[in-house]
């Protein structure tokens, strides 16, 4: 790397390689250090304060209190850049405080009494289908003859047809090249994964013998500070595990406007889009680890998070969002491939993100109202959802409104000095004696 230069965290003693120039807080985020920065940062909310102890740097904003004793000049991570091989210390307070997760699966909530999910599909239901995006269906096919010369796809898609009637499913030309190796290698019995035709009608997989045994999908809860995932067994509906992390994106600012911010005018598009994507990542590869499942055999992941996080995951520029008249890209979200943004399931896998209303009300709203029922209920009824962003709904099933404002860092004092988010460490509970 040219005119590459070294710098090294204290106390947690990672040492990263960048070119000169770089800026501090993104050097940080490089090697999973986390710092605040509520300000996506602009240098407006001096929470990202560390000490460089050694070696040169340029900072653009001069601290009021920057000589330090004992030596090292205290500067804002987001306005300095490194120049040279430097060692830096990061105080804890200017640290991402670990905990949040754990005190979200926590204090989950049980919802014990709802009906099991009607998942298993069939002739009992009258839908090959049921309530999921993707299903296996074995075939058993005839083997060619002289008598029979078929072609494989053909063969395939009448097999398939069987099974499916009345459905124009198609195999994409991956499928197709390996085809013709997949029927011979399982002597013509194979199990095709198939998404839901209304979604996007397509054979997904093809796999030699009855693989309809491990069948799996994962549910995702993108949160602009956190993300929840569940990995789900698609042949029993039930959960296998759920796992937690805060939004990698974080430190590129707490709430949707920084981060639209740091994704119009710093040009952080990507790297806000590969932050989410290796958040999630991290939290497949937890559960399959846990579960003992392969990222190959999760055939599905549903996503539900606000607009301005969907069309991050996405890849979406999310700049007229914030612009009055403030317009998304998209409220109805194609599905797309797993490969197409980089998420660490089967590449063929189908990735769903749940459709939203407006700019500031996304999909995990709408998936909220759809649990909860209220667009069926007979009385009026108030959905809130107290995220960093807030949502809330009121209506019943003849009519719905609904409005959004920034929440978390209103009620943790986000931007001020001793304000700090809703994790370890933060004042839960008053009482008066
Ligand atoms: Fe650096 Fe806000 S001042 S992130």
């Amino acid at each position: 790397m040219d005119s590459a230069v070294q710098i090294r965290f204290l106390p947690y003693g990672k040492t990263v390689r960048v070119p000169k120039g770089t800026n501090l807080l993104k050097a940080a985020n490089l090697v999973g250090i986390y710092l605040n920065s509520v300000c996506g940062g602009a240098g407006a909310c001096g929470k990202c304060v560390v000490i460089v102890r050694d070696g040169p740097f340029q900072t653009a904003v001069d601290l009021p209190d920057r000589e330090q004793s004992g030596g090292g000049t205290k500067v804002l991570a987001c306005q300095t850049e490194i120049e040279g091989d430097v060692v830096v210390e990061i105080p804890r307070s200017s640290v991402v405080e670990e905990g949040a997760e754990e005190k979200i699966l926590g204090d989950s909530l049980d919802f014990g009494s709802a009906e099991p999910c009607p998942c298993l599909a069939g002739p009992e239901t009258g839908d090959a289908f049921g309530p999921v995006l993707t299903q296996k269906f074995y075939l058993e096919m005839s083997e060619p003859t002289l008598a029979d010369t078929t072609a494989d796809l053909e063969r395939f898609l009448k097999g398939l047809n069987e099974q499916l009637p009345d459905r124009d499913i198609r195999v994409d030309l991956g499928g197709l090249r390996s085809l013709a190796n997949v029927l011979r290698q399982g002597a013509w019995k194979v199990t095709a994964t198939v998404s839901r035709p209304n979604v996007m009608p397509r054979v997904l997989q093809v796999e030699p013998g009855d693989t309809r045994g491990r069948h799996f999908a994962i549910a995702v809860d993108i949160g602009t500070t956190t993300v929840v995932a569940e990995l789900v067994d698609l042949n029993s509906c039930g959960t296998m595990g759920t796992q937690a992390s805060h939004n990698f994106q974080i430190g590129y600012g707490e709430d949707v406007i920084s981060r639209i911010v740091y994704a119009c005018n710093s040009g952080g598009q990507q790297t806000l889009q590969e932050s989410v994507v290796e958040t999630v990542n991290r939290l497949v590869h937890a559960l399959c680890t846990e579960a003992g499942v392969l990222g190959k055999e999760i055939t599905a992941m549903v996503c539900a998070g606000n607009t301005t996080m969907t069309h991050l995951l996405l890849g979406l520029p999310p700049c007229n969002i914030r612009m009055e008249p403030y317009i998304p890209v998209v409220n109805q979200y194609p599905p797309v491939l797993a490969r197409d943004i980089g998420v660490d399931i089967n590449p063929n896998g189908i990735v769903f993100c749940l459709p939203g209303v407006s700019s500031y009300v996304g999909g995990d709203i709408t998936s909220g109202v759809m649990y909860t029922g209220i667009a069926e209920a007979e009385d009026v009824t108030l959905f809130m959802d107290l995220g960093t962003n807030g949502e809330m709904v009121l209506g019943h099933r003849d009519w719905l409104t609904c409005c959004s404002a920034s929440v978390g860092p209103a009620f943790e004092g986000g931007g001020i000095r001793w304000g700090m988010r809703a994790t370890a460490g933060a004042i839960e509970k008053v009482s008066l004696n």
